[in-house]
């Protein structure tokens, strides 16, 4: 029978690749949320109330608005899950600090919605329409092994979202006049980055300790790769589904593992 869980017998191969503690992420994370503030503070008055794009724009971006806010909504509580079963401290200490980052991207996204005018009652039909990322982040939520978790959403779904796509996100938005959306991505990729590189410290030292902790990673990457494939809407997104998995196969197959078979 194959193995659903998977622990780090040692937990002293894993260290914190940031290498933070409490204070110094503290004052990471205040110094993040004041040159956050100074680039929306800098923002016209008419960008920030969403009237210098296109009432198509808007239309369009309803769903794109979705897939930023509720991924973070439920980062925030998936990570707390995380967080609360970490089988040792290290490892609980950089589920907290992301706690607090996915806290703040969620605040960063709600505030788009509403400075955007669009009411609460469509946020949700718009994130629970087929082709986009709702399948996998219920996945997520239903999960309550904190390894199962870091691997899925951290090391695969973070990874993959890495930096190149928030790039692009930010470009996209800033060239149709949605300079919140912009700033909003170039703040979260900070934090971003931060996460995938522990994960993947993670399942480094998963795979040092026990190789055939491999095969478990490898299936774990499988089942949420495949959640993410309607959201290629079937060819219609190619050049993001490519970047998607580049970006991530870029970090996992120098760990060993391979590409997943996709249908
Ligand atoms: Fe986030
Ligand atoms: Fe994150």
């Amino acid at each position: 029978m194959a193995r659903r869980h998977i622990t780090l017998k040692d937990p002293s191969r894993f260290k914190d690749p940031a290498g933070l503690t409490w204070e110094r992420y503290i004052a990471l994370q205040a110094r993040e949320r004041e040159r956050y503030l100074a680039e929306r503070a800098a923002i016209p008055a008419d960008a920030l109330a969403f009237r210098s794009v296109s009432p198509r724009y808007l239309e369009r971006a309803v769903e794109q608005f979705a897939n930023n806010f509720f991924p973070e909504e439920a980062a925030t509580r998936y990570i707390a899950t995380a967080a609360a079963r970490a089988p040792f401290e290290e490892l609980k200490r950089c589920c907290l600090f992301q706690l607090a980052d996915e806290q703040r991207h969620m605040e960063m996204d709600r505030d788009v919605f509403e400075r955007a005018g669009i009411a609460e009652r469509d946020w949700l039909p718009a994130w629970e329409q087929p082709g986009t990322t709702c399948r996998f982040f219920r996945h997520v939520l239903e999960l309550d092994d904190p390894i199962e978790i870091l691997v899925k959403a951290n090391f695969v779904a973070e990874g993959a979202a890495g930096p190149a796509t928030f790039a692009v996100l930010a470009d996209g938005a800033e060239a149709r006049g949605d300079l919140l959306s912009a700033v909003n991505h170039r703040a979260r990729v900070r934090d971003e980055t931060r996460h995938i590189s522990y994960a993947r410290a993670l399942v480094k030292a998963l795979i040092d300790e026990d190789p055939s902790n491999l095969e478990v990673v490898q299936r774990w990457q499988d089942e949420s790769l495949q959640l993410f494939v309607e959201v290629a809407k079937g060819g219609a997104r190619r050049a993001w589904w490519d970047g998607f998995l580049a970006s991530y196969y870029k970090i996992a197959l120098p760990l060993g593992l391979r590409p997943s078979p996709l249908g």
